[in-house]
Formats: structure tokens, sequence, C-alpha cells
């Protein structure tokens, strides 16, 4: 009845969960602000979207790029950067196959051929073209130039194109990333104009929608190096916890109608859980997206009836624990010393006694304003603490883990 080939709950990472929770603002930015206002030629800043890891950010993108495609745009793989490369070579790559799609690649014009090839040597020699070939243009104008031609072409298709980079906190070389920041914001804020009808003369921005996904170290990096040039032309989002409501309502599926699986007679029949069982669910994974999948995945294999329990879910989550206790400690593990001691400090207090005074003195800070800095990253940045009166945890798993014997279940 329930078997491993039709779990439908993945905690892996890098593809679209089937069972798909929240993340209404995102979408809907894609859905009526974004995209409307791109096919229609308005100017648009591109979008990072940052959090800590196991947020979803990835499979948030994936999933408006999957949407995207369907309606017919024209969309880049998710370029995934993996540490230390060079990103201009994964985006020439990219755009490539983009101008494939485009048609681009088989028209005849000299001038297309020319640029399509520069693309190529920047995709084989990246960011460091510039070095050996000091004639040409940067590879950055390179890059910028195609992703035009292909928004125009998009433009006249009224379609969007859409460039997904993941993992941009891997960007480390500064030439690298400046010249990655500099193609993809040329391309979106390039202006074409024509003469309309009656001889008016209209300007359009081109339908380009960049995303840039990764985890929140990113924001320093790019924020500190290009200042006010980033943020106007990135409008950044970091990713929270999903609220309970909207994983209750994702889950509503298995309770009515049910999830629907085959059956060993060729038809359909469906596995259901109790409300019992998706309030136990929901309150072990502490909005995590990716504690949701792997207490979804294992409730599914702790048992084989045709109904999910709660005492099911306990038992599946039991076998996950370790697993959903290291999430955790990577989390706080990969937090700089100042802000995990500031945490931690936090965690120690009771609910109503944390004050930045409160909280510096325990975490050995000298002053409450000495603690100013690091408790504002832990909030703005990383979106782990907020700094109301008083502070409290928006990061429910972190707060679990450091306050109770969450992840234990009795
Ligand atoms: N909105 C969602 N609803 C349900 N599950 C989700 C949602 N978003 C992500 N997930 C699941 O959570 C897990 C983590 O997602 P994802 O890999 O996208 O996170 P990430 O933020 O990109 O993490 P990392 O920083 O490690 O790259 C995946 O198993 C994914 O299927
Ligand atoms: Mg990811």
């Amino acid at each position: 009845m329930r078997s491993a080939v039709d779990n439908p709950f993945n905690p892996g990472s890098d593809v679209v969960p089937r069972v798909w929770a929240g993340r209404t603002a995102q979408l809907v930015d894609w859905r009526a602000v974004l995209r409307p206002r791109l096919v229609h030629g308005l100017p648009e800043r591109g979008r990072t979207i940052l959090g800590e890891p196991g947020l979803g950010k990835s499979a948030l993108v994936r999933r408006i790029a999957a949407e995207a495609a369907e309606a017919g745009d024209w969309v880049t793989p998710q370029i995934r950067v993996p540490s230390g490369s060079d990103p201009l070579k994964l985006v020439a790559r990219a755009l490539l196959v983009l101008a494939q799609d485009a048609g681009l690649a088989s028209q005849r014009e000299r001038r297309l051929a020319d640029l399509l090839g520069r693309v190529e040597s920047v995709a084989a020699s990246g960011v460091s073209l510039s070095l050996r070939e000091s004639t040409g243009p940067e590879p950055h104008v390179v890059l910028s130039e195609l992703l035009v031609e292909i928004g125009q072409a998009a433009m006249a298709r009224k379609v969007a194109c859409l460039v997904h980079v993941d993992e941009v906190q891997n960007i480390t070389d500064e030439r690298a990333l400046s010249q990655l920041l500099i193609a993809l914001g040329d391309a979106m804020t390039h202006r074409t104009s024509f003469r309309a009808p009656g001889g008016v003369h209209i300007e359009q921005s081109l339908p380009i929608a960049v995303y840039l996904t990764g985890l929140p170290e990113f924001e320093d990096r790019a924020g500190a190096q290009k200042g006010a040039t980033f943020a106007r032309r990135f409008a950044t989002t970091v990713l929270q916890a999903i609220d309970d409501d909207d994983l209750v309502l994702a889950l509503q599926d298995f309770v009515i109608p049910g999830w629907e699986v085959p059956d060993e007679q060729g038809g359909l029949t469906a596995v259901r859980m109790t409300q019992d069982a998706v309030a136990v669910l929901v309150d072990l994974c502490r909005g995590e997206p990716f504690l949701f999948q792997l207490a979804g995945q294992q409730a599914w294999y702790a048992g084989e009836e045709a109904v999910i329990t709660a005492d099911q879910v306990r038992a599946g989550w039991r076998t996950a624990q370790r697993e959903a206790a290291a999430h955790v400690e990577r989390i706080i593990g990969r937090l700089p010393p100042r802000e995990r001691e500031l945490v931690e400090a936090m965690a120690q207090l009771p609910p109503a006694d944390r004050t930045l005074t409160r909280i510096a003195e325990r975490a050995g800070f000298p002053s409450a304003s000495a603690a100013g800095p690091t408790s504002q990253r832990l909030d703005t940045v990383r979106g782990i603490i907020d700094r109301g009166k008083p502070y409290s945890f928006r990061h429910r798993a972190v707060e679990a883990f450091l306050t109770s014997d969450w992840p234990a279940v009795g």
C-alpha cells in the first residue's frame, strides 16, 4: 500500500517537492508582479533569495522556473556554482543553451555568429579571458550582450526569460562576482527603444528575470563590494521557516481526499493521514521544509496501512531524529563564534528576559551596544532571531534544539 516508489515526500535537495507548502509571497511575486511586468516591458529588479541551509531556496526557484517553462518562458537550468569555480563560465554555457532555444544560434547574421563565438570563449576561459586577450571586450560585456539578444527575442515572442544562479555564496573571487553582477544587471536594466504606430517613441525594458539563491553570507559579499549598485539592481529576501498553517494546508490532501497511489489491481487508492498525525508532524518539523520532508518520508515508511497515524509519525521521526539533530547542529555550527554565543545566551534566558542587555551580559559582550551588530546580523541577514521586545527566535528548530529536548519525542 505505502511503497517506497509511491512515497511523495523527499528530503533530498534540488528537486521540486511533490508535497509543497507555503512560500506564497514569493510565488505570487513571480506570478503577479515580476512576470507580468517583464512581459509588458516594465523594469524590475532581479531577486536574491537567501536563507540558512534547508529552508527551500533552491526548491522555490526551481518551482518558479518550472512554472515559467510551463508558460512557455525560456529558462536556464539551475546554474549551481561549486565552491571556488568561475561563475562566468557556467553562466556563459547556460546562456548558449538559451540562445539555442531562442533560435539565435541558427540565424545567419554575422554579428550574432561573432557574438556567440565570443561567448564560447567566455564559456571556455571565464573571467581569466580578460587577462589573456586584453584586446577583446571584458567577459561581462560579452555575456550581457548575449543576454540582451536573448531578451529581445523573448520580447518579440511575448515570453520572459529566467536565469537562476544557485549557491551564489560560493563565488569567492571578487572579480568574478563583480563581473557576473554587472553582466546580469546591465542586461536587466537595458532599455530598447522603438517607434510605435503614430511615430511615438517608446522605451522598454527586456523581459529578463534573474534569481540568485544561496546562503546569507552572499549578502555581505555582494552588498559590501557593490554597495548601492547591487541593492538597486536586486531585491533581497531572507527566507524564514514555513508557517504551521501552510504546512497543515499542504498535508490537507492526505486528510481529504487522501493521497492517490496505485493499488494492486491497476487502479487507484488513497493513503490518508489522521488530523492528529498532521498535527504531530507539523509540530515536530518546526517549520523547516527539510524536516517536513524527512518527517513525512519516515511516517510513510512507518506502516503499511492506508492510514498514517500520529503514532506512526512519531515512530518515523524516531528513525530520523539523529538526522534532524544534525541538521540543526549544522546550522548552529556554521555561525561565527560571536553569533553562536549570542544565540546560545539567548536560549539560556527565559523568554521574557531576552533583552539585548541581558543577552549581551550573558554572552560576555562588554556592553549591550557592543552586541548590537552581532544581533542585527542574526536578525536581518540570517533571519534566525527577531529583535523585538523582548528578543525571540524566528528559526524555531534552532530554538527547539537549544531550549528543549527536541528532536526527542515521547
Ligand atoms: N515550500 C516547500 N514545501 C515543502 N517542502 C519544501 C519546500 N521547499 C523546500 N522543501 C524541501 O526542503 C528540502 C530543502 O530544500 P532546498 O534544497 O531547496 O533548500 P535550500 O535552501 O536550497 O538548502 P541549501 O542551502 O542546503 O542549498 C528539500 O527536501 C525540499 O524538497
Ligand atoms: Mg540549495
